[in-house]
């Protein structure tokens, strides 16, 4: 049942070459420049006049929502808010007409985002689903939505359920965007040949950082503290290879947005303190450069996540681990793969049960 794989976790961190492709298939098809979304081909214009966009979600599935924050906002220029499910449902939120809610979910089953999903359809929005599981109670209360197709995920942290409902939601981006002219014929075929080069792009960057993450979990597993930094749309994927440690290996981490770091942080670095930079070639690349800086002043020990041939954040940093290039947009479906397996070795290091981790439930069902 595990594949040969000691852990379903592990498994299934092996099997998002396939979930990614299965989550595009028959969706998508970059030669003739094809994007269809059965579910919400009805709903394409209302997507397109939607003044606003509301994500809901809690954990994992509300980093997803972080990430598609700045893709929508990107691609369609539509304004987006990423809520959690708890906060959102006792809030009395505002909710207007042309606004439309989108709740993220693996289980389909988690108690606040039902619970949120029920306030925003008493006060009359759309709400489209992002779900795994299929028949799920979020599935079937959300007027439509788009399915992840990630198959089961057993492993009580979420991996590859993460990277196709990041591949959705770009998906369901790009569909709305391509609707409203907000990006070029061009532009919108560039980006799905970049979604389609998606899957084999995963699966060489399993390959090539298996062995160098083992490395680094090694000389790392006794560490007390963690911190993970990262910028635009890298910073929410700080925030799940924090969660991803945290919940597995029990060694306190926290995710920041890069900038944020002197805002306090900073404080916390030392030679004792392992900071993990995603440092991508990209839009935030030069401002990243120098907060890696700030860190290495302080001794703080850099592990850097890097484009393949960056020499610069070479230099700097004490390790690095080098991803394939990708469009910016899909970076973090690149970037969150080394987190999962750092967390998962760490995990296995210090003798954690990484399935079944201590205090948690797959989904959790209550408030
Ligand atoms: C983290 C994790 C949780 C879930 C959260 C939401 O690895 O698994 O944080 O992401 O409980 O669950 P779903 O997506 O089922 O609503």
């Amino acid at each position: 049942e595990k594949g040969g794989y000691p852990h379903f976790m592990l498994k299934e961190i092996f099997e998002q070459p396939r979930s990614i492709y299965d989550s595009m298939r028959g969706r998508l098809d970059a030669s003739t420049g094809r994007l269809t979304l059965g579910g919400l081909i009805e709903y394409q214009n209302r997507l397109a006049n939607a003044d606003r966009i509301i994500m809901v979600a809690c954990g994992t599935s509300w980093h997803a929502g972080l990430v598609a924050e700045y893709i929508f906002e990107e691609l369609a220029r539509i304004p987006v808010e990423v809520e959690y499910a708890s906060e959102f449902r006792y809030r009395n939120p505002i909710i207007r007409e042309n606004d439309i809610v989108i709740a993220i979910s693996q289980s389909g089953e988690t108690a606040d985002t039902i619970a949120a999903v029920q306030i925003a359809k008493a006060k009359g929005a759309l709400i489209l689903g992002v779900c795994n599981v299929v028949g799920s109670t979020i599935a079937r209360m959300t007027h439509a939505g788009a399915y992840t197709h990630a198959g089961p995920e057993i492993g009580v942290a979420s991996t590859k359920a993460f990277t196709a409902q990041l591949t959705v939601l770009t998906m369901m981006a790009l569909f709305t965007a391509h609707k409203k002219g907000t990006i070029s014929e061009a532009r919108f075929r560039q980006l799905l040949v970049g979604l389609e080069t998606l899957p084999q792009k995963v699966e060489e960057t399993l390959e090539r950082v298996h062995e160098p993450i083992k490395k680094i979990a090694a000389l790392f597993k006794d560490a007390r503290n963690f911190l993970y930094l990262g910028r635009g749309c890298n910073f929410p994927v700080a925030l799940e290879g924090a969660l991803k440690l945290k919940e597995i290996s029990y060694i306190h981490a926290e995710g920041y947005p890069a900038a944020e770091m002197k805002h306090g942080p900073i404080a916390l670095i030392d030679n004792q303190m392992p900071v993990v930079f995603i440092a991508l070639q990209d839009s935030s690349y030069e401002k990243i450069i120098s907060n890696i800086q700030e860190v290495k002043a302080r001794n703080g020990r850099v592990i850097a996540i890097v484009n393949e041939g960056d020499e610069v954040v070479k230099n700097m940093a004490e390790f690095v681990i080098e991803i394939p290039k990708t469009e910016e947009i899909l970076s973090p479906i690149l970037s969150v793969l080394p987190l999962q397996l750092l967390a998962y070795h760490i995990a296995v290091l210090r003798g954690c049960d990484v399935d079944q981790p201590r205090n948690l439930a797959k989904s959790v069902t209550v408030e």
